[in-house]
């Protein structure tokens, strides 16, 4: 006969142990703590098709470690700038709910049909508006009790998209979108760096409003390198969350993507520091109504 305290875990084998009383995921202890590491390499498969069109999508694969973590089956995901769709893709390959919202209706377009071919068990929606008025597009759409259980999302990196430009000599001799939209809730084409901090924090209180009491939230970012300087975007995001009055998120932790297949592009020799950047933040952080 089975020890009482064997009867609270269920045992997968080589995945490890199950714990029922789990109130956060469907992980093993053993897979638990895999995840706890505070950095990982994560080389994603080379972009195809209509992916490439979008300057700056994230991996599925990498998106999908992340939503086994913070949420259980059937929970609801949420991306309030989801591009061409990779959170919601994620979600779905993991049987997850999810909801997402996109400015740019080429990015909105391209991912309404990666939704529909994927043809996911799971409800997987999208919804092409600013995410500045989140919270009253969803619940508009979802019902007004409608709540997220996790948000995975990565914004625009300010005006980097448009300003780095070795990348974007590439993009436009292949004729590749080089800025995201000339649409005016676009933050992306914010030129104050302060303005682009308090643009960006308006939308996670939307996010806030929307995720449910000890939710997580999940902002991939980096500090970025223009005009001569590093301007700390990672550092400024994950302080500036947490000063939004009632709206304010507790910063727990962060997870750094190494991009160790990147090549080394030749910058500042002989000259002056410049460093190649081959890595991403991962902002983890919770909301905590007590
Ligand atoms: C870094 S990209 C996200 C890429 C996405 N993770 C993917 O894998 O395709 C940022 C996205 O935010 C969108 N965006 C910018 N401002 C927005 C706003 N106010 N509301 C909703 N989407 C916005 C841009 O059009 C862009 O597609």
């Amino acid at each position: 006969m089975a020890k009482k305290s064997d009867q609270k875990f269920i045992d997968y084998g080589e995945r490890g142990k199950y714990s029922i009383n789990n109130k956060l995921n469907d992980l093993t202890g053993k897979e638990w703590i895999k995840f706890t590491k505070s950095w990982f390499i994560h080389r994603p498969p080379r972009r195809k098709d209509d992916e490439i069109l979008h300057p700056a999508k994230f991996p599925e694969s990498l998106v999908e470690e992340f939503i086994l973590f913070f949420t259980k089956e059937n929970e609801f995901v949420f991306d309030p700038f989801s591009g061409t769709g990779s959170t919601l893709i994620a979600s779905g390959n993991v049987k997850r709910n999810a909801v997402g919202i996109e400015l740019n209706k080429k990015y909105f377009d391209i991912c309404k049909k990666r939704i529909k071919t994927a043809a996911f068990e799971n409800e997987i929606s999208i919804y092409k508006a600013s995410s500045l008025k989140a919270e009253n597009i969803i619940h508009k759409k979802m019902g007004e009790k409608f709540e997220v259980d996790y948000t995975i999302t990565s914004p625009p990196y300010w005006n980097q998209l448009e300003r780095n430009s070795i990348r974007q000599s590439g993009r436009k001799k292949q004729g590749l979108d080089t800025k995201y939209s000339e649409e005016k809730d676009d933050i992306g084409n914010i030129s104050s760096y302060e303005e682009f901090i308090e643009f960006q924090a308006k939308i996670f209180d939307e996010v806030y409003k929307l995720t449910k009491n000890f939710g997580y939230l999940t902002i991939i970012t980096n500090n970025i390198y223009f005009e001569s300087k590093l301007y700390p975007l990672a550092y400024d995001t994950a302080t500036s969350l947490t000063k939004r009055g009632k709206y304010s998120w507790v910063l727990k932790d962060e997870k750094i993507w190494l991009q160790d297949d990147k090549p080394l592009i030749a910058l500042g020799v002989n000259n002056a520091w410049v460093g190649n950047r081959h890595h991403q933040f991962c902002l983890i952080f919770r909301k905590e109504e007590k």
